[in-house]
């Protein structure tokens, strides 16, 4: 198959999104978005006689639990705006899941963001973030980390070891364990010295940790709980969109030291960046049941097996994976590579380059597809 190596840009040039003339805005600063690349592998991979098997995007397929449905239903008379900062009843629930979840028994603000990508892609410019500022990102990563830098206009630096950062002026540095794409997690001695360290540089660490309620083989932790009590300069941020398949709502926030939260608060609540008052309901009703996030973890678990097993007999080496939603593998050669293997019998996954050049030969394969799905794959790779 050919490589693509740009975007499929052929949609924009008619149309309203017509593109290519318009002088050059912010978007100029952004990378290529990447899964404009996928597409020719997604329409051999849809060809297959018994369909696709998508296992490329992390979008959850499952359905959003009862009581979360009715709760936004039942809030939905919202005339009004909603508070920046959350309703009291939402903060009341985000702080009983951060005390059940993170370790952490007080000492912390919370904050609901608008799923959180955007915190994500927003946070380096939040936090006053600019030109000759660096910010540290692993090596291998969602790439909304490094946009978020670059919407900022500051440097990004890929690092796993910050002994090798140097002596550059670091401003943020991100961790996300579990990780997106490889499942890696960080143990929490790890998660202390990357604490030290950013405190001895004046750094903010934020730690994505919207994998944590998908453990495998490996109980990850919140580095709200390696803090012994100081949460200076130290954020978690979290999401529903996975544990709670509440994707479609756009529902997250963010914990931690109560003076960057407030801070934080300060310029959202001046840029508009407000949780709509039916998905706050939504949120309150969503944390306070595990029931539901149980259900799903166990739907998780299932297809994690099948397709651990099925890759492995099929000859990929599975590596990390010990937690969250992805499997990273290799088949030993260039990740674009094994897409296309894949492709060729109907399942679509990603490339590793799409996180990072040293993921190059690695493809990240989703748990997000139906039961039915993945045991259409489990099938094909048995094959
Ligand atoms: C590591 C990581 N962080 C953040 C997000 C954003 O999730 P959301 O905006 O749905 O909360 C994702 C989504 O896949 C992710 O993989």
């Amino acid at each position: 198959m050919s490589r693509p190596t740009g975007p499929d840009r052929s949609q924009e040039r008619s149309g309203p999104w017509a593109a290519p003339e318009r002088p050059a805005g912010l978007s100029a600063r952004l990378p290529d978005f990447p899964w404009d690349r996928l597409a020719p592998a997604k329409a051999r991979a849809a060809a297959h006689p018994d369909g696709l098997v998508d296992l490329s995007m992390g979008t959850p397929v499952d359905p959003v639990p009862p009581l979360v449905r009715a709760a936004l239903a039942e809030a939905s008379d919202a005339p009004g705006y909603p508070l920046t900062a959350g309703s009291p009843q939402l903060r009341a629930a985000i702080s009983d899941w951060v005390s059940r979840s993170c370790g952490v028994a007080d000492g912390f603000e919370v904050l609901p963001t608008i799923g959180s990508k955007e915190f994500v892609a927003w946070l380096p410019t939040l936090l006053g973030l600019g030109p000759g500022d660096v910010v540290v990102i692993p090596s291998v990563c969602y790439p909304t980390y490094e946009v978020g830098a670059r919407l900022a206009g500051a440097t990004v630096v890929r690092s796993d070891s910050l002994l090798s950062v140097g002596p550059a002026p670091v401003k943020l540095v991100w961790v996300n364990s579990p990780a997106n794409p490889t499942g890696k997690v960080l143990p929490p001695e790890h998660l202390r010295k990357v604490v030290d360290w950013a405190r001895e540089r004046g750094a903010v660490v934020a730690s994505d940790e919207c994998y944590l309620p998908l453990p495998w083989d490996s109980s990850p932790v919140s580095i709200l709980s390696v803090c012994d009590g100081d949460l200076s300069g130290v954020l978690a941020v979290h999401s529903l969109s996975k544990r709670s398949n509440l994707a479609g709502y756009r529902a997250g926030f963010v914990a931690g030291d109560p003076a960057l939260v407030r801070e934080l608060l300060a310029v959202r609540k001046h840029a508009g960046m407000i949780v709509p008052a039916p998905v706050q309901a939504a949120m309150i009703a969503a944390l306070g049941d595990e029931a539901h996030a149980e259900e799903q973890r166990e739907r998780y678990r299932r297809r994690r097996e099948l397709l651990r097993e099925a890759l492995t007999a099929a000859g990929f080496t599975i590596e990390h994976s010990e937690a969250g939603l992805y499997l990273w593998c290799t088949r030993g050669e260039d990740g674009w590579a094994t897409v296309d293997w894949l492709a060729e019998r109907g399942i679509l996954v990603a490339p590793g380059d799409f996180y990072g050049p040293a993921g190059s030969r690695y493809v990240r394969v989703a748990l997000t597809a139906s039961d039915e799905r993945v045991d259409a794959a489990v099938t094909r790779l048995a094959k």
